[in-house]
């Protein structure tokens, strides 16, 4: 079939100056009609119009339900590749998509392994192709804005990736999922979309994924980076972005390719009356770095911070101080009262924090350097 393809190709190119065309078959036997050099599979060839890699890895975007009503229930990552660029024929009108089946999980069984295959992977199909355009990753909406945040660190060609989801059931009426999957295609397949970093599309939104959150646990208009706002929007499946491409304050651009697995790293939610336990707990159960969802700007009880001391100090362990609040900073100035080296999250949710952190442990960063990068330094 390979071989074939590449003939047809050579004899086409030789013979006329047009471009490649192999058009959808009805063949569902064997549905695609072009296979690149990566051993992608295409279910159109155009060659006028932009390739797309579309990598999916389960949730709601691909659930099913029994019922048209239910918005909860469903199984997500029920529904395969195929199925999904055949609810969607209309991107075929934008792009020439290739699908990677990563995973087939919801977005809550998604793990740091699975990240790091889904980044090297981007790497190697997307950046490291030049016929490429860009990438789109599907995935339930949970934990979507840790995967996100991921990529934007560790993929940086250039290229668009986009994390798409959908927050209500493929069988639901006014499903999302299949609207979303055609604006985050347009999107990868967007020139103006280049060297913006990793953004999350869903809802007519373009949210950057450095500080993209989900507000919201049911709604359709739930990722938002509520200081930094949106990215742009896209009205009639048509991009406009508000501002020419931007890198935010502090980030920094990590590689995965020698990292073979991610540190643990715990997060401890602070609350009133909160005891020092919980942390001893994660250290005890091999956690190497921690993050502390802090109350207001990092903050925790008298004993709970000498016991932060007391870790950061007897064993090594890094502990940073985020916010259990919806928004807003951690400044180092508002956590060092002591002598430990505390190290503040800055605009990091706790989530965010945790990615960050594994990535920096990942790369055998010390106390100081990890301080450093939370702090924006751009130094290594
Ligand atoms: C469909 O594809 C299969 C596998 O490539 C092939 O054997 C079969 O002949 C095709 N059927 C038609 C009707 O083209
Ligand atoms: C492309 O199709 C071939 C043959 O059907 C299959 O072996 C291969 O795994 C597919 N590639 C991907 C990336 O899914
Ligand atoms: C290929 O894409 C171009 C747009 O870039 C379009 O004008 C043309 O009709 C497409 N060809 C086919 C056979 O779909
Ligand atoms: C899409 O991929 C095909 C096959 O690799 C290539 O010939 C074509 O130039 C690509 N399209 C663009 C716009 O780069
Ligand atoms: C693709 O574009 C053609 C030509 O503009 C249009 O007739 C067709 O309806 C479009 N297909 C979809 C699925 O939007
Ligand atoms: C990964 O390891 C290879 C082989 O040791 C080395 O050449 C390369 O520079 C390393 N890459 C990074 C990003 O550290
Ligand atoms: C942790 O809390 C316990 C009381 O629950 C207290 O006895 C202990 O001193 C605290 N540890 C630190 C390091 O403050
Ligand atoms: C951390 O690593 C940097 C760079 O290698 C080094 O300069 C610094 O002394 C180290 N700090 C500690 C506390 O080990």
């Amino acid at each position: 079939m390979f071989a074939y393809i590449n003939l047809l190709y050579l004899l086409i190119a030789v013979g006329s100056a047009s471009p490649i065309v192999y058009p959808r078959t009805t063949n569902d036997t064997n549905p695609f009609v072009f296979t690149n050099s990566n051993g992608l599979n295409f279910t159109q060839m155009n060659a006028t119009l932009p390739n797309v890699t579309i990598f999916a890895t389960g949730g709601t975007i691909a659930g099913s339900s029994s019922s048209t009503t239910a918005t909860t229930g469903y199984t997500s990552g029920a529904v395969g590749i195929l199925t999904l660029i055949d609810a969607v024929p209309a991107i075929l009108n934008i792009s020439n998509v290739a699908g990677v089946q990563i995973s087939n999980v919801g977005s809550e069984d998604v793990t740091s392994t699975l990240l790091l295959k889904m980044a090297k992977q981007i790497n190697e199909f997307v950046c490291g192709d030049p016929t490429m355009a860009g990438a789109v990753v599907t995935h339930g909406t949970d934990v979507l804005e840790e995967t996100a945040f991921f990529l934007d660190a560790t993929v940086n060609c250039g290229k668009p990736v986009i994390i798409v989801g959908a927050m209500r059931p493929s069988t639901a009426i006014s499903a999302d999922g299949p609207y979303n999957l055609l604006e985050a295609v347009t999107v990868a397949a967007s020139p103006l979309a280049k060297d913006r970093g990793a953004m999350v599309v869903m809802n007519d939104r373009i949210v950057s994924a450095y500080y993209v959150t989900k507000t919201n646990a049911n709604t359709l208009d739930t990722f938002k980076a509520i200081e930094m706002g949106n990215l742009g929007e896209l009205i009639s499946d048509t991009p406009y972005f508000f501002y020419p491409p931007v890198k935010p304050t502090g980030k920094k651009a990590y590689s995965i390719a020698n990292v073979t697995s991610i540190p643990r790293v715990d997060i401890l939610f602070a609350y009133e009356d909160m005891h020092n336990d919980t942390l001893y707990n994660a250290v005890l159960s091999g956690a190497k770095g921690i993050v502390i969802a802090g109350a207001g700007a990092g903050g925790v009880s008298t004993s709970f911070n000498y016991a932060i001391e007391d870790v950061i100090n007897n064993y090594g362990i890094p502990i940073v101080q985020s916010t259990r609040a919806m928004s807003g900073e951690v400044p180092t100035s508002d956590i060092s009262t002591d002598s430990a080296l505390h190290i503040a999250s800055g605009y990091l949710n706790p989530m965010k924090s945790r990615v960050l952190l594994g990535i920096l442990l990942a790369h055998n960063k010390n106390m100081t350097q990890i301080a450093k990068a939370f702090a924006g330094s751009t130094d290594d």
